[in-house]
């Protein structure tokens, strides 16, 4: 751990307008210095760096604070590594205060296995660019669907070859202990590979280091399922992770909107095809780690799955989730048997992004839509579709914009506003009690 007194020395020297210089081009004005804000689009500069208060401030999106603040917004760093990176700047020695003993034992397992994680995905890559197999196989299946270098490259793609122990051997002979290897689920108990004859695609954290696998098969089979993932590990819990977010977090926040979709192809697709806010759940349900995680880029998220009941009844679970975080949600299906890949090839990235804007509605108008089909002359059932969406909007914390949604829910439904209020109020009793 950083002692409080090395902090300390560390907030004293940081430079506002070093640290911020270091990511954006700032110019003189005066006394302090002004540039293009990192938070917000804008063509005239309205991000100030107050040199003398050693403080910056956006007077068009109103961000502003110290060079920690900075740090952590921008690189989405967390205290320490901010605190690390400014000590590094100016060549502070940092003292450590000593971590309980089980925290030392902690941290340097994690350690480890993520040198483990890293090391495994250069073996994947190296697979897939170098080996014959892996330029045969791994780069034609690739290719064939469409995926640049660019894209393979960014995301770190690999592929396991068909060798049974071929990263087995070779992470032995580089002196990896095979428990952890175990841990990370990369071997199994036989000493074998886990993944044989895949695809690969890594899964990084929120700063970019792999901790997890999964791995596609190449040949449609009865017998394995299409996709094989890492098990969870200390360095992989599964509803913290979003598969993409390294590399979409930029685009999130100047989009200010993050896309979810369901599969990794699907998020190589739309970044390739330019569209790269866009990140997957991976199959899972969404979590509400998952979205907290979006919230620290944006407050807004689009839902866009496959119009199949299965789809529809993941995007009605990830909504109310994404309300409760007080976040704005945005829902589209595509059409027919599409999922994002297959529809942004056939219709291209403009046809794309004109369906997602003609066709993104808003959660009660989404709910009318897919659960009112067969209601319209049934009051009965009408009264348990407004219960339902009335349910969704109970769970908004922002009283402001839960009586805007009741509005457009008695405008939609064409029922008595005061109607609504008083059920409403109704449930949020129930929650409170
Ligand atoms: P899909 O079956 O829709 O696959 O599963 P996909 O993403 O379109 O993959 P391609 O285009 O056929 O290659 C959606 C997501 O569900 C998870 C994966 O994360 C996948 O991307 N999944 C699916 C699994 O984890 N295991 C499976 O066997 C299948
Ligand atoms: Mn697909």
């Amino acid at each position: 751990m950083i002692a409080p007194a090395s902090v300390e020395r560390v907030l004293d020297a940081a430079r506002i307008e070093d640290i911020v210089g270091d990511f954006v081009r700032l110019r003189k004005r005066g006394a302090n210095m002004l540039g293009l804000c990192p938070f917000h689009n804008e063509k005239s500069p309205s991000f100030n760096v107050n040199v003398t208060g050693n403080y910056f401030k956006c007077f068009g999106c109103g961000k502003g604070g110290n060079s920690v603040q900075f740090l952590m917004e921008h690189e989405q760093m967390s205290f320490p590594e901010a605190i690390r990176y400014i000590a590094d700047k100016y060549n502070i020695t940092l003292e450590e205060v000593d971590a309980s003993p089980e925290q030392k034992v902690e941290m340097l397992h994690r350690e480890k296995l993520l040198e483990i994680a890293a090391y495994a995905r250069k073996h994947y890559e190296q697979e897939l660019w170098e080996t014959q197999e892996g330029k045969n196989i791994g780069m034609s299946y690739f290719k064939e669907r469409g995926f640049l270098d660019t894209t393979i490259k960014k995301f770190q793609l690999g592929y396991s070859s068909k060798e049974r122990d071929s990263f087995a051997k070779k992470a032995k002979l580089d002196g990896f202990p095979e428990d952890h290897l175990q841990e990370l689920g990369l071997i199994n108990k036989y000493g074998n590979d886990f993944f044989n004859d895949r695809v690969m695609f890594t899964i990084h954290d929120i700063s970019g280091r792999p901790v997890a696998f999964a791995g596609r098969i190449l040949i449609k089979s009865e017998n394995s399922p299409k996709y094989i993932n890492s098990p969870e590990s200390e360095i992989y819990k599964k509803s913290k992770v979003l598969y993409g977010l390294y590399q979409a977090r930029q685009a999130i926040r100047k989009m200010d909107d993050c896309i979810i979709v369901e599969g990794y192809t699907d998020v190589l697709a739309m970044a390739q095809s330019g569209i790269e806010h866009v990140v997957a759940s991976s199959g899972t349900a969404l979590t509400e780690e998952q979205i907290k995680l979006i919230h620290r880029f944006t407050q807004n998220v689009t839902i866009l799955y496959d119009g199949d009941p299965a789809g529809i009844k993941a995007a009605l679970r990830g909504l109310d989730m994404v309300l409760e975080q007080d976040m704005n949600v945005k829902i589209v299906l595509l059409p027919g048997k599409h999922d994002p890949d297959s529809f942004i090839r056939e219709s291209g990235a403009e046809g794309f992004l004109s369906y997602l804007e003609q066709n993104a509605s808003d959660f009660i108008t989404f709910k009318a839509k897919t659960l009112s089909e067969d209601s319209k002359n049934d009051p009965i059932r009408k009264a348990a579709l407004i219960k339902d969406v009335l349910e969704s909007i109970s769970k908004i914390p922002d009283t402001i914009k839960r009586s805007r949604y009741l509005r457009e829910c008695a405008t939609l439904f064409d029922i008595d506003e005061t109607l609504l209020v008083r059920e409403l109020n109704q449930m949020l009793k129930k929650v409170n009690l």
